[in-house]
């Protein structure tokens, strides 16, 4: 069973375990004071985080900590939906997008234009576009919107077959989800899936500063029934080498 990190003892047995991370914590933990004083709410805080981030390094500021790294994780996202249903005439939404880990894999493979990545990070999508110019991908002619919230209001209804979301929920509290459920069927054609990561946790729900969530399985499936999805666990995806879990959204046939 995954264990709460929040809980004193837990962080007091993690710092003993783990003296080399103590100063960078509290190193995180005095800028999540400061961006938390200056912003006014967690989508203005978390994309003060990815602006600092991002200008130390843009990989770095998607989660991963070298280029090798960067690699593997958009591979293993993209096999993973390239097996699990993903074909070139599909229309995609990826949401929060980062500099295209993932998406620079999903664009070189969608026919030109069928793939759509929003943030609400201006500077990593800036950053994406560099891993356009990189990839040599500019002819596919990618959309890349940043967007301040997930009502998704500027999108066309039933346009998209796939929705993704991977690590972005992990940083995000249960008002964002909810937020994205709310709409992101709207978006969806009949017969489209939403997948998305999480992290999960069997113990209690709880947070790592504002930049860590950690859900229980039958919260966020609960949470998408209220909107009309039936949510299927991705089994497999629990014996690849990622931390998260995986759920697919698709949308219950009217009644
Ligand atoms: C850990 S990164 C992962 C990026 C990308 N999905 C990948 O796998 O490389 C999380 C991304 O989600 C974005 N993000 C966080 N909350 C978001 C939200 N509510 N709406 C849209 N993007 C969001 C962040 O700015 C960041 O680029």
């Amino acid at each position: 069973m995954k264990r709460s990190r929040s809980s004193l003892v837990h962080q007091l047995t993690y710092a003993v375990k783990n003296p080399h991370k103590i100063i960078p914590h509290l190193r995180r933990l005095a800028r999540d004071t400061w961006f938390r004083l200056r912003t006014r709410d967690h989508i203005g805080y978390y994309r003060a985080v990815m602006r600092s981030d991002t200008a130390r390094d843009p990989e770095g500021a998607v989660g991963s900590h070298n280029h090798r790294r960067w690699l593997a994780v958009g591979r293993m996202q993209f096999d993973y939906l390239v097996e699990h249903g993903l074909k070139p005439e599909c229309r995609m939404l990826e949401i929060g997008c980062g500099n295209l880990r993932a998406g620079h894999l999903f664009i070189g493979y969608l026919h030109t234009g069928n793939y759509y990545g929003i943030d609400i990070s201006p500077d990593i999508l800036m950053a994406a576009q560099d891993t356009i110019v990189r990839h040599g991908l500019a002819d596919k002619l990618p959309h890349l919107t940043p967007v301040r919230d997930l009502r998704l209001a500027f999108l066309p209804d039933d346009h998209f077959d796939v929705v993704h979301a991977h690590s972005v929920f992990s940083h995000s509290p249960l008002e964002v989800i909810e937020e994205c459920f709310a709409h992101v069927g709207r978006v969806m054609r009949p017969g489209a899936w939403f997948d998305f990561t999480f992290d999960r946790t069997e113990g209690r729900e709880h947070q790592v500063l504002r930049e860590d969530f950690y859900y229980r399985t039958e919260t966020l499936v609960a949470l998408a029934g209220r909107y009309g999805f039936d949510a299927t666990f991705m089994e497999d995806w629990e014996r690849l080498p990622h931390k998260q879990s995986k759920l697919r959204l698709t949308k219950r046939p009217p009644a």
